[in-house]
């Protein structure tokens, strides 16, 4: 796993990340539907995660979903037959090469792809090509500095960090939800609003205990261990004492911050 698993490829993940989109699918989807007829671009769907909450809260916008993989769309499929969903195509391609004509959209979500990417700014210039003027562009992003929880614990600080650099080293940015202003800003996008959307989680939110601590935010730290520990960045017992210090925070008495961020900006 290690790399696959910071790029979001490898099965656990997938299911993390199903975990994570039905966890927090008001946190993030409540304010996005779109009108009937518009054109949608979803880049980087991954295994339809979000797709399903898209679809679900445009059901007569026309969505086109794209992933550079052919295993993950093939997943997106299935995904989204099963939810009943008739409003969307699939299409395998990357964002830096995609077939579309320029301006073919009105509208263009993506949720946890920037934080992969080693050109960001890159990216978004591409997909703005592909926008109406006037039309919006909404990203998603965590960033994992902005986890914070109590009883706090260096070790669990610590094996954030671990995949923070993994992360970094395979040229993506774990810390991305700060930067979406200024990406935004750089590439010449008008309007741009941007919501922090802090998960709050204590005991008296036993669904969030499990669906985002344990099975979301968690299982993402827990599946870098190996490659961690090959990459010199930590040992085993601190390592091992994080993830303690992560699943302590679960506790009767345990509380949990994560802070996602939302931007919407429009094409001048
Ligand atoms: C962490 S997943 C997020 C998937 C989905 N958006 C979600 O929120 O569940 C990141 C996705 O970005 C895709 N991806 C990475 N680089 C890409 C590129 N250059 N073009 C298209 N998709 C890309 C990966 O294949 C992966 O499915």
């Amino acid at each position: 796993m290690n790399k696959q698993y910071v790029h979001g490829y490898d099965p656990r993940e997938n299911i993390r990340l199903q975990d994570q989109a039905s966890t927090l699918v008001e946190l993030l989807h409540s304010d996005t539907s779109y009108p009937p007829e518009s054109q949608i671009l979803e880049a980087g769907c991954g295994v339809g995660s979000q797709t399903v909450a898209l679809a679900h809260n445009s059901p007569l916008a026309q969505i086109t979903s794209v992933d550079i993989s052919e295993s993950s769309i093939a997943e997106a499929k299935k995904r989204i037959e099963a939810a009943g969903c008739t409003n969307v195509d699939f299409q395998s391609g990357d964002i830096f090469n995609l077939a579309f004509a320029p301006q073919s959209f009105d509208h263009i979500f993506v949720c946890f792809v920037l934080e992969h990417l080693a050109q960001p700014i890159a990216a978004l210039k591409c997909l703005n090509n592909f926008l109406k003027v006037g039309g919006t562009i909404t990203i998603i992003e965590g960033d994992h500095g902005s986890t914070y929880f109590y009883p706090d614990s260096e070790a669990a600080h610590k094996t954030i960090q671990c995949q923070v650099e993994l992360q970094k080293r395979a040229g993506g940015n774990a810390n991305i939800g700060r930067e979406l202003y200024p990406l935004l800003h750089a590439v010449g996008f008008g309007t741009i609003q941007v919501s922090p959307r802090m998960v709050y989680v204590d005991s008296s939110k036993p669904q969030l205990v499990e669906g985002f601590i344990k099975n979301t935010f968690t299982a993402m730290i827990e599946g870098v261990r190996e490659s961690s520990i090959e990459a010199g960045l930590i040992d085993e017992e601190t390592f091992d004492n994080g993830i303690q210090g992560l699943y302590r925070t679960t506790e009767t008495d345990g509380v949990f911050c994560y802070t996602f961020f939302k931007a919407v900006a429009m094409k001048k």
